[in-house]
């Protein structure tokens, strides 16, 4: 599985990228609106084209990644704005490896499918009203050697935070790039 990749697939990515960051991705400009004002939590943050926008918008964030190479361009994107950037390498694949990074006004993970166990403790890490962006390939995306079927976002992967969150935005969108979908979440107050 290259997309979601070993960690050596990723070291040598992100060692062989030049220095200039990407832009963010789309989906998150056109939905920042929706976004709790605060802190947000970046999973899988890669060398930080997204954190580095939410530092721009005002937030706080925190960004995690297996890659120590991703992390280290990260924090040297964000020193060259003079933002402070909390990063923390952890290996998403190890079950409750999110259990103790903290709790979070908003999550954002763009490009990356979290297992159903880990998304099914992803309540404890965020705020009452703290908002869930998740974007990338969907179920319709054309599979091929890098990005294959078990990469897709599935319609049934979110079945397991129904109770603790509403689904406040969903959309599809097929570009050059593929097929992708967004799911913007909302966590329930607790009453
Ligand atoms: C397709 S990139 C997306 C990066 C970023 N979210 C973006 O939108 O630009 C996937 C990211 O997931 C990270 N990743 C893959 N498997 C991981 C794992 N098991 N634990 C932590 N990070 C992982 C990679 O290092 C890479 O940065």
């Amino acid at each position: 599985m290259e997309y979601m990749g070993s960690k050596e697939y990723w070291e040598d990515k992100f060692a062989n990228r030049s220095d200039e960051l990407l832009n963010p991705e789309r989906s998150l400009i056109e939905n920042i609106s929706y976004f709790k004002k605060g802190s947000v939590l970046d999973i899988a943050c890669g060398d930080g084209r997204n954190t580095i926008y939410l530092l721009n918008n005002g937030f706080k964030v925190t960004g995690v990644d297996f890659s120590c190479e991703a992390l280290e361009r990260l924090k040297m994107f964000a020193d060259r704005n003079n933002y402070f950037v909390d990063t923390q390498q952890i290996d998403l694949s190890i079950e409750n490896s999110l259990r103790d990074i903290g709790i979070f006004d908003n999550i954002v993970i763009n490009h990356y499918r979290l297992s159903k166990e880990q998304l099914s403790g992803i309540e404890n890490n965020i705020s009452d009203e703290g908002i869930l962006f998740m974007s990338g390939f969907g179920y319709k995306h054309q599979t091929d050697s890098k990005i294959r079927k078990d990469d897709l976002f599935q319609p049934t992967d979110f079945d397991v935070l129904k109770k603790s969150f509403e689904l406040i935005k969903y959309s599809e969108n097929q570009d050059d790039r593929g097929f992708f979908v967004t799911y913007i979440f909302r966590k329930r107050k607790e009453s």
